[in-house]
């Protein structure tokens, strides 16, 4: 007998990307950086008093919002610290949708938040994007049709790297009676020549919920730290009542905050990132193989049928360079690539014009 709750036992868990520690392996498959934590973040790792361990972690992480207060020029109560941003979507879930309450997202998008939906019950309402990955003309229409308590947009999108204006975000709050959650897990690569900053949208809209994360940007994946912003009115009820009592650690704490604080250290690497997206662009375009333009930390490019993607994900593998396949309708024929060191890249596009027989 399963003591399992219905809608669990019928449901799949979320299926993360390969994780290994091999030495030789070129990842570019979870869109971690490329790059180690800022410096600052190691000596706050060897500043740690293992005494201090027997001691709970500060319940409010007060230290790790007043510097994200800091870096967002918002107050510390407009902040809540999360074990990853991940913890952040579950909250959000938790504190602000009813079981069969319909939550609605873009299809593609994160993985995860289906999982989510399942978890707690809810209906999943997914609006297709465009063939061009941009947002259909009625999405309004269709949202507000879906009744949906709960938008989430992911922004640069997952995987597709395409941006939405902060305009446009603030149109789709103002004619939505839910909440809407903006997942910018991946904000920090966008090119600042687009001006893009979605913070502001905070103070006018009590309906706006923005999630960023430590995993990207600040090459800090390991360590599961991120944090939601918005409006006091709705960062207190998952503070205050539906968090649990400690949910991140004091070694996570003083680490995140450190890597706050050297923020321009991780601003430098985006950079670098982003000169090397652009060579990875027109290195596959010189093969013939087309991508989107992408503000993300990852590129998804087209592969031609006479390779066929998910062959080439595979023997990929084999010559120890992991990249994502995705399983699902519109993405079987395309792989999603992070990005990686130049040296990372180039072996990747070395490997594929031998495997593609590409020239
Ligand atoms: C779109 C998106 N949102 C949120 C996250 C959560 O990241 P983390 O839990 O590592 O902070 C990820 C991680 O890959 C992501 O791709």
């Amino acid at each position: 007998m399963s003591f399992e709750r219905k809608n669990i036992e019928k449901m799949q868990g979320y299926a993360p990307g390969e994780q290994t520690r091999a030495a030789g392996t070129i990842k570019l498959n979870t869109n971690e950086n490329p790059y180690p934590p800022s410096p600052q973040v190691a000596k706050a790792l060897k500043s740690i008093d293992v005494a201090a361990l027997r001691r709970y972690p500060s319940p409010m992480a007060n230290s790790f919002r007043e510097a994200a207060g800091r870096l967002h020029n918002i107050s510390a109560e407009q902040i809540i610290p999360t074990n990853g941003g991940d913890e952040l979507l579950r909250l959000v879930l938790t504190t602000y949708v009813e079981q069969l309450d319909t939550i609605a997202v873009c299809k593609p998008s994160y993985s995860l938040y289906p999982v989510l939906a399942e978890i707690q019950g809810c209906q999943l309402e997914e609006i297709s994007l465009l063939d061009d990955w941009s947002m259909p003309e009625d999405f309004l229409e269709q949202l507000n049709n879906s009744a949906a308590k709960l938008l989430i947009l992911v922004n640069p999108n997952a995987p597709t790297g395409a941006l939405l204006t902060t305009d446009y975000l603030a149109k789709v709050a103002d004619n939505f009676s839910g909440l809407l959650l903006i997942d910018e897990a991946y904000v920090d690569f966008v090119d600042p020549a687009l001006n893009y900053n979605s913070i502001a949208l905070i103070n006018s809209h009590d309906n706006i919920l923005i999630l960023r994360t430590l995993s990207k940007a600040y090459s800090l994946a390991g360590l599961r730290f991120g944090y939601g912003i918005g409006a006091k009115s709705l960062i207190e009820p998952m503070m205050f009542k539906t968090r649990d009592s400690y949910n991140t650690d004091h070694i996570a704490q003083s680490l995140a905050t450190a890597a706050l604080d050297s923020c321009e250290y991780a601003r430098e690497n985006c950079e670098r990132i982003r000169q090397s997206r652009d060579q990875l662009r027109a290195d596959l375009q010189k093969l013939g193989l087309t991508t989107p333009t992408s503000q993300s930390n990852f590129i998804l490019c087209q592969i031609p049928e006479s390779i066929g993607a998910e062959k080439l994900y595979l023997q990929l593998k084999q010559r120890n360079i992991l990249v994502r396949y995705f399983d699902q309708d519109r993405l079987r024929d395309k792989l999603r690539i992070s990005i990686g060191t130049v040296a990372e890249n180039a072996a990747l596009i070395a490997a594929i014009k031998e495997l593609g027989q590409l020239n």
